[in-house]
């Protein structure tokens, strides 16, 4: 049976981000057990679908999953318990925010077999947090953590942002240093980037955000790489750190071009050569569940060449690289010989490095990886 993950998206959120352009809203809580209902709908929709396939990994994703009564996650995870092949899923992360969490909503988590928590700390830095919108302090980042870990959640990951307006070097390096301190088994660091409909983009437009420059914004990046690597930590992918065995199993599948569902309002999928994704419109989402009818907005058949491209860019995202036989096992052709003038090119110009069986990107390609990634679009 083929492995197959899943992605599920809970579009709610207690407040929106001044940074955020995910989809998801405040304020209607009110639709939280329709939405929930058209969820149900869509898994049941899948089926037959996935008869076949073997849950690999469960991501519950948002928005804030943990803003929703358990009692919503109890009922989506159980549904799909019941009707897919889940008995040997090996990771079951829900993202959660600062504040959010209390020892009965862990403790149901636990019970449902969620192994993993991603929260999002952003920053330790109180007056940045204001800043950038959150509703939450580094007193709430520290106790729910601390609840966490006391119910027995034994892989937490939060993710942090550095770039921010008028964050410091220091900034950046004292917020890793307490995620560290706090016992992180994962950490995402995120350079910030301004999205368009974002309070943001508005401001940045209007000359009002002050943000680090590009030197000082790549520095963040790599002072915080090289602390979190003296800490015992993997830098395994462009953003993502984690202790030894701490790898996100989840977005793994992600990056290798495996097969993925995604459940709910705007998700995508990647299955049988299709990627395709749900609608973003609210009602449209609940209308067409209502009537038994996948959510699907559009679509894209996948060629070899597609195919190909994705293997290559995500590929490169890892800090790994490319490992040349794996490539050569899926596509029954070698790198070189589809890739030769692009590779010669990067490595000359110090971008990428061939380390025998893998090739990745230097240092200077990670700051610069969007000029590789366009000689790998054919
Ligand atoms: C789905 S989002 C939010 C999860 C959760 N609701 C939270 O806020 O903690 C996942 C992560 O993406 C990152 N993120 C969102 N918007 C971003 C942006 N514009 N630039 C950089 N990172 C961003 C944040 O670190 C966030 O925690
Ligand atoms: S960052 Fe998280 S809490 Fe903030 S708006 Fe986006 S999804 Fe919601």
């Amino acid at each position: 049976m083929q492995d197959i993950s899943l992605y599920i998206h809970i579009p709610f959120c207690a407040s929106k981000c001044h940074y955020c352009d995910f989809s998801s809203f405040s304020g209607i809580e009110d639709r939280i057990p329709l939405y929930v209902n058209s969820l149900i709908a869509e898994i049941d929709l899948y089926r037959q679908k996935l008869e076949n396939y073997n849950v690999k990994t469960i991501f519950i994703g948002g928005g804030t999953p943990s803003h929703i009564e358990a009692k919503y996650i109890y009922r989506i995870l159980g549904h799909i318990y019941e009707n897919y092949n889940a008995q040997n899923v090996k990771e079951i992360t829900i993202e959660v925010n600062p504040g959010t969490v209390n020892k009965e909503k862990s403790r149901i988590y636990k019970e449902l077999g969620i192994n993993r928590v991603s929260m999002g700390a952003q920053s330790f830095n109180d007056s940045l947090l204001r800043k950038i919108g959150r509703i939450h302090n580094a007193k709430d980042i520290f106790s729910s953590y601390k609840i966490l870990s006391q119910i027995g959640i034994e892989n937490i990951n939060l993710d942090l942002i550095f770039g921010l307006p008028e964050q410091t070097l220091n900034d950046v390096l004292k917020s890793t240093k307490m995620a560290v301190e706090l016992g992180a088994h994962h950490i995402s660091h995120y350079g910030l980037i301004i999205e368009e409909g974002t309070k943001f983009y508005e401001y940045h437009k209007n000359g009002r955000l002050y943000l680090p420059d590009e030197d000082l914004e790549r520095e963040m990046y790599h002072r915080a790489t090289e602390y979190l690597v003296g800490q015992g930590y993997k830098h395994y992918e462009i953003s993502n750190y984690s202790l030894k065995g701490y790898e996100c199993k989840h977005n793994i599948v992600y990056w290798d071009i495996e097969p993925y569902i995604g459940l709910g309002l705007s998700s995508h999928s990647f299955m049988e050569g299709r990627r395709f994704f749900n609608t973003s419109d609210f009602s449209s989402y609940i209308d067409l569940l209502k009537d038994n009818i996948l959510p699907v907005d559009g679509e894209e058949i996948v060629d070899v060449n597609g195919e190909l491209e994705d293997y290559c860019i995500f590929g490169l995202r890892k800090i790994d690289g490319i490992d040349k036989e794996k490539f050569y096992s899926r596509f029954g052709i070698n790198i070189e010989e589809l890739y030769g003038e692009a590779l010669t090119k990067h490595i000359k110009g110090g971008l990428l490095v061939d380390c025998g069986q893998f090739i990745k990107l230097t240092k200077k390609g990670l700051d610069l990886s969007n000029l590789v990634e366009i000689d790998f679009i054919k």
